[in-house]
């Protein structure tokens, strides 16, 4: 049983039930605080604040660990495939064959969007951000699949939902960027698994058939299953508290692409190549840039460096830079901006500034260098960063639903306004 914390103040002493996770993290629960004491806590950017216990995902940002349900990511990354992990993010264990099958063939055979949602597509202007378009027509499922869109689905109707949004995330990602690119869309294939399918729809056109190249196919999977979930992120933490009025998934998961598109989250691995085009266009010169990002009168900042929870290293950003070297060298690329990445990188990892302030590269710093190698545009990095991303938010959202104290989320404040004062007519107003 955890001890309870004694909080003393205005003379009164009140007791804090302790919370031990399974790895040892320690936290107080001060859901009584209020009611107690007419105190609440104030906390911006809920640094030091959990909203949820979770099951699904364990950091340890000191120690640069990632866990999903235990297992190691650089596991994962290995052995695993993005719908395997996807399973095991969304059900808590690795499926067996069967089920692994099951969610595969329902990634084929849910993998279309209905034909009269193709026609949103040509109204959106040629240069739309994808991100936009991606949310929009993510929520817009809800319109052609009422049937899934009930404020208490059944575990099988959660399960529909999640394959729905999984397979068909693929579909809305590609036709955004043909219709970029002005060429028809490209209907998925039953013959070619969930990566595979994705790229042949990206880059395959009535004129020609996309070469499936395994080895990029592996490099992109590593890719998606190194984004799949990150406990408690901005774009998470929006999933879980739309879903928590009830909202349904695809509305939740919709909102929660519009949180990721933000350049401090998600959008910055468009940042990051943008940051190195634009560095490598004045010359080349990182120590340039280092002081800008140090430079308190600058607004420019390291892209893709820095995170909320790792005071180490990110360990997916060490498993991307080796991917990096291995998807340029299989197409033989040789990409400047890698140099000036890992010029960067040395520098700022051997200056104070970023050694003060534990600032290590993330999920973020070379992960567009593969995106642009294998011809995805750059304001479609944020939509490859969603697409990673939909097991984790659909585990954590049904994870919200079933806890058993799920309640609406409504964070309280402090009041910093006028205090109370009177209606002034317009003709006395000065
Ligand atoms: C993702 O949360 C997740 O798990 C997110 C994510 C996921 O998988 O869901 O991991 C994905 O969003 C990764 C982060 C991608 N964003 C970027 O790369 C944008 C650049 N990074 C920063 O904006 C920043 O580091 C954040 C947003 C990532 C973290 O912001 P914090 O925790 O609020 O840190 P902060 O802004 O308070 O910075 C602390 C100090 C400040 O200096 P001081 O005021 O103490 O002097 O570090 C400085 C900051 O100025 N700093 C940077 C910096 N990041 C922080 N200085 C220069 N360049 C940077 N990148």
């Amino acid at each position: 049983m955890d001890e309870n914390a004694k909080l003393s103040f205005d003379g009164k002493t009140i007791e804090l039930p302790i919370i031990t996770g399974t790895e040892g993290e320690k936290g107080l629960d001060i859901s009584k605080l209020r009611k107690e004491t007419g105190y609440i806590t104030v906390d911006p950017g809920f640094s030091n604040t959990g909203s949820c216990t979770s099951a699904i995902t364990y950091i340890d940002g000191e120690k640069g660990i990632l866990r999903h349900r235990g297992i190691p990511i650089e596991q994962l990354a290995e052995k695993s495939t993005f719908v395997e992990t996807a399973y095991l993010v969304i059900h808590d264990r690795l499926p067996l064959k069967e089920e692994l099958e099951f969610y595969s063939k329902g990634f084929t055979k849910h993998s279309m969007i209905h034909e009269d949602m193709k026609t949103f597509f040509r109204g959106y202007p040629q240069n739309a951000h994808p991100m936009a378009i991606l949310s929009a027509m993510v929520c817009s499922l809800s319109c052609y699949y009422p049937e899934f869109i009930k404020a208490e689905p059944t575990d099988d109707e959660i399960e529909n939902i999640a394959i729905e949004l999984m397979a068909k995330v693929r579909t809305i990602a590609a036709y955004t960027y043909k219709k970029s690119i002005g060429e028809p869309f490209v209907y998925p294939r039953a013959d070619l698994r969930y990566v595979a399918n994705f790229m042949h729809m990206m880059f395959s056109s009535p004129v020609k058939e996309y070469k499936i190249d395994p080895e990029i196919v592996k490099a992109l999977e590593t890719l998606f299953i190194l984004h799949v979930d990150h406990e408690q992120n901005c774009s998470t933490s929006t999933v879980r508290l739309v879903g928590s009025s009830r909202a349904n998934l695809f509305a939740s998961v919709s909102s929660a692409i519009c949180a990721l598109w933000g350049p401090l989250h998600g959008g910055a691995n468009q940042k990051v190549v943008e940051m190195l085009q634009r560095i490598h266009d004045d010359g080349g010169d990182v120590d340039k840039y280092i002081a800008k990002a140090k430079d308190k009168n600058s607004s420019f900042r390291l892209m893709g460096f820095g995170h909320r929870v790792y005071k180490n290293f990110d360990p997916r950003a060490l498993l991307i830079k080796d991917q990096c070297k291995m998807v340029l060298d299989r197409l033989g690329i040789h990409d400047p901006l890698l140099d000036i990445a890992v010029k960067l990188q040395e520098k700022a990892l051997k200056d104070d500034y970023f050694k003060e302030r534990k600032l290590y590269p993330n999920v973020d710093f070379y992960s567009g260098i593969i995106y642009k190698a294998v011809g995805i545009p750059l304001a479609m990095f944020p939509v490859l960063f969603a697409i990673g991303r939909m097991p984790g938010w659909i585990a954590q959202w049904k994870e919200m639903i079933e806890s058993p104290c799920a309640r609406i989320g409504r964070p309280r404040q402090i009041y910093t306004g006028e205090n109370k004062r009177d209606y002034i007519p317009m003709e006395k107003r000065s």
